[in-house]
């Protein structure tokens, strides 16, 4: 599977997700700006993805300077246009904060600044490895497993998380089958994670997002796997817009919804869901579909990208450290208690 940005001689390329599966055409970014504007439009997207896009480009703020004191300025202005870009994500928040305390300590901010953005998409690797084993190993043998979004490498920039997890359960024999809801409007799921999923060889099929409940009806799902954008510290979590439906759903056909999640996902500083910022985006991704008209000119449309699934429709959080169980507000706040006394 392609990883979805790489670092060469002073150039962040980024693969551009919107010409997938179609296209795979790379974009060049050389200076900050041009990073906030990918992560904007969704070239790259993926909350962990969408992370380390922004470390990286915060290194490519710094590099633009001749000068130490010039290169904080820089990186500073970068660091607040980058986390204007998408309000949801708490991972971008997460490596900007990173960068922040890495420019304190610095002598070299450049140099510096790449190794953190470097460092970080190695450990996005790791974790992701780590938790999909995790969540893999909740897996009876034989289940049919329903996910959102897009969740796999080009998501994490790393092994996927949702999508790890059914792939690592997939080789370890565990899976029948995966579904994949197409993910309207912008269709990550049968445009990305089908893409990924045919490269990987995982067998899985393609359905609507409002076929899920006939699905759960005909008892096809033995379990749910999705990512996050940001869990509140009450274990409520923000995902991709569908994911709250899909939840209450497998609660009312018993089906379990495990969210698959790296501890940088984890915002223990927002109290629960209603806190938590839903990013707005145009109404022109409602009313088009692939760029093309779906609805006569002059409609109105609403575009939450997120929403919000309570704590209590949520079976566990699987993260790289291990499975939160119920109650998630206290294995949430163990977990950020012994990340920071590490
Ligand atoms: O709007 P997107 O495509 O960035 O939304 C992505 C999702 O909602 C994913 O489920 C989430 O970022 C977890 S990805 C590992």
């Amino acid at each position: 599977v392609i990883p979805p940005l790489r670092y060469e001689d002073g150039v962040l390329l980024i693969l551009d997700q919107r010409f997938l599966p179609g296209e795979e055409r790379w974009l060049r970014c050389r200076r900050p700006e041009e990073v906030a504007e990918a992560i904007r439009t969704l070239a790259v997207r993926g909350a962990p993805a969408i992370g380390l896009a922004a470390a990286y480009g915060l290194a490519l703020a710094a590099t633009e300077a001749h000068e130490p004191q010039a290169a904080r300025r820089r990186v500073d202005a970068a660091a607040e246009l980058l986390a204007r870009t998408r309000p949801t994500a708490a991972n971008l928040r997460f490596a900007l904060e990173r960068g922040r305390e890495e420019l304190e300590r610095a002598t070299a901010p450049a140099a510096a600044l790449l190794e953190l953005a470097r460092r970080l998409h190695r450990e996005q690797l790791e974790a992701d490895r780590r938790l999909a084993v995790h969540g893999a190993e909740r897996m009876r043998p034989g289940e049919r497993v329903l996910t959102h979004c897009n969740t796999g490498p080009l998501a994490t920039g790393g092994y996927g998380t949702a999508a790890g997890v059914i792939r690592a359960a997939h080789e370890r024999g565990l899976l029948e089958s995966a579904w994949v809801t197409e993910t309207r409007p912008l269709l990550q799921g049968s445009r990305l994670t089908a893409w990924e999923m045919r490269r990987a060889g995982v067998p899985f099929r393609l359905l609507g997002d409002s076929a899920v409940g006939a699905l759960m009806q005909r008892g096809v799902v033995d379990r749910v796997v999705v990512g996050a954008d940001r869990i509140a510290a009450s274990g409520d979590v923000a995902n991709k817009v569908g994911t709250y439906p899909i939840a209450v759903l497998a609660e009312r056909h018993g089906v379990p919804v495990d969210v698959a999640a790296p501890l940088s996902t984890l915002d223990p500083e927002t109290p629960a869901g209603e806190a938590i910022p839903i990013e707005e985006r145009s109404p022109d991704e409602v009313t088009h579909v692939g760029g093309r008209r779906a609805a006569p000119p002059g409609t109105e449309a609403v575009n939450p990208a997120f929403d919000v699934t309570p704590a209590e429709l949520v079976s566990a959080i699987v993260t790289e450290a291990g499975v939160l169980e119920p109650p998630l507000s206290e294995s949430i706040a163990r977990a950020v208690g012994a990340v920071r006394a590490a």
